[in-house]
């Protein structure tokens, strides 16, 4: 279950993986809603973003403390410059959501991510510094973090098929 100096455990490699699947879909939601706008395919995948970013959000956070309680038991970092970039993404999968469920608090409008009332929404103005925070950095933020990923798949690749060591191997549980 746990990290060793050799490979990652079960439950780090079934949160990378599962969280990745999940965030490809986050920046497939997000490109139909840019590049096609509203429509059939908008419809169907842009109302599962706000209920998967949620799910992104405790997984997020779990993986930190998993991060944190498995800190001396990892494979060594390939590079001075890898646990920074990291850690930028760690930092990017707990805010990006959480600045927009920020903004949806402050909207005022109910949010019931899987039918589960966890904002009732209120009456009157909204709150706007909560708004603007949301529409300032959501976007801005979750885009930086789109980037991030592609460099980092980028650099697991070069790693594992010219410069080692093999990165892949270990977060796929073998030696
Ligand atoms: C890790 C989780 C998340 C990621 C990576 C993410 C990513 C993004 C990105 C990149 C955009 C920009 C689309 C554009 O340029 O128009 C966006 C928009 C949006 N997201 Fe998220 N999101 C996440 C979680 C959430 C959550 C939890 C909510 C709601 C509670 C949410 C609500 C929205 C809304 C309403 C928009 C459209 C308005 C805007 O562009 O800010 N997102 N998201």
């Amino acid at each position: 279950m746990k990290d060793n100096s050799d490979v990652y455990g079960m439950v780090t490699r079934v949160l990378h993986w599962g969280m990745a699947l999940a965030l490809f879909w986050m920046f497939f939601t997000t490109t139909v809603r840019v590049v096609l706008g509203e429509g059939v395919l908008y419809d169907l995948v842009w109302p599962t973003h706000r209920e998967v970013g949620l799910v992104l959000c405790l997984l997020a956070l779990f993986r930190l403390f998993w991060a944190w309680a498995n800190r001396s038991e990892r494979p060594a970092a390939v590079n001075a410059l890898a646990p920074w970039g990291h850690r930028l993404m760690y930092g990017l999968m707990v805010v990006v959501p959480l600045v927009a469920l920020l903004r949806q608090y402050g909207s005022g409008r109910a949010y019931e991510p899987f039918g589960i009332p966890l904002m009732s929404g209120f009456e009157g103005d909204s709150v706007e510094w909560m708004v603007a925070a949301g529409g300032l950095f959501h976007g801005f933020l979750g885009w930086t973090l789109a980037v991030l990923i592609v460099g980092h798949i980028a650099l697991a690749l070069h790693h594992q098929f010219r410069a080692g060591p093999a990165v892949l191997a270990r977060m796929a549980g073998r030696r």
